[in-house]
């Protein structure tokens, strides 16, 4: 099987993806060192904050979680160390090395595991909660990746989207051209409305920062 852009790029750059949640660091390529000072570094400050506030929320306690493109499990790991039994998916085996290591170092590889899994070409399990953070940015069509979550989904659905602001858009744009591949800006009403069609209700919506984050519950019959 050939390899995706995307997966590539993960690949080549888990470490220096990982070296965003860092303060001090020393990214080996300029380019990556770029990104994280301009978009990455304050923005996952910011996200990393809501979504452990948003996890407390959610009383993860014992519950089953997947999280969908994982990268260097950041979330999962939090989500682990509340109680949760956590699996995160990514389609690049590099991030997915990072994350086991940052489980390892945080003793919590008994309860969050990691695994690769290209979760648009191939089936995913099913869990109590789903994360997806910014994921869907790298895709043109979602629809078919929305229906897949919400069909694996016993209860919540959390989406994390990256929000329309003109000068990040053109930079990234003008970025990706570097990068090899685009990413793509989704509108929220569409987003919502897919949510919708299979089986989910919009909770909550929050704006912060540079991102949205959409928390969807499944609709009771
Ligand atoms: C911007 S990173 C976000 C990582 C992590 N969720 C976070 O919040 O830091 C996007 C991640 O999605 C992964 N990814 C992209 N397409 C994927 C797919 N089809 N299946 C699984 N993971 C995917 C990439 O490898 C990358 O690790």
């Amino acid at each position: 099987m050939t390899k995706t852009k995307v997966e590539n790029y993960f690949d080549q750059w888990a470490s220096d993806y990982n070296l965003a949640f860092q303060k001090e660091a020393q990214e080996k390529n300029p380019l990556q060192k770029l990104i994280n000072f301009l978009f990455r570094r304050k923005t996952f400050y910011f996200r990393n904050k809501h979504l452990e506030d948003l996890i407390l929320s959610l009383k993860v306690k014992n519950k089953k979680i997947l999280d969908i493109g994982c990268g260097p499990g950041q979330t999962a790991l939090f989500a682990a160390n509340q109680g949760a039994q956590v699996i995160g998916l990514d389609i690049s085996k590099e991030m997915i090395r990072m994350a086991q290591k940052n489980a390892k170092k945080t003793r919590l590889s008994t309860s969050a595991k990691f695994m690769v899994k290209d979760c648009v070409k191939e089936n995913i399990p099913s869990a109590d909660i789903i994360f997806c953070i910014a994921v869907l940015e790298y895709y043109k069509d979602i629809e078919p990746i929305i229906k897949k979550m919400c069909q694996a989904s016993h209860e919540t659905l959390v989406i994390c989207d990256t929000q329309f602001i003109l000068w990040r858009i053109m930079l990234r744009k003008l970025l990706s051209y570097f990068k090899g591949f685009p990413v793509y800006y989704h509108n929220s009403l569409k987003i919502e409305a897919m949510a919708r069609k299979y089986g989910f209700k919009t909770t909550k919506i929050i704006d912060l920062h540079t991102f949205r984050t959409y928390v969807f519950s499944r609709k009771k019959h």
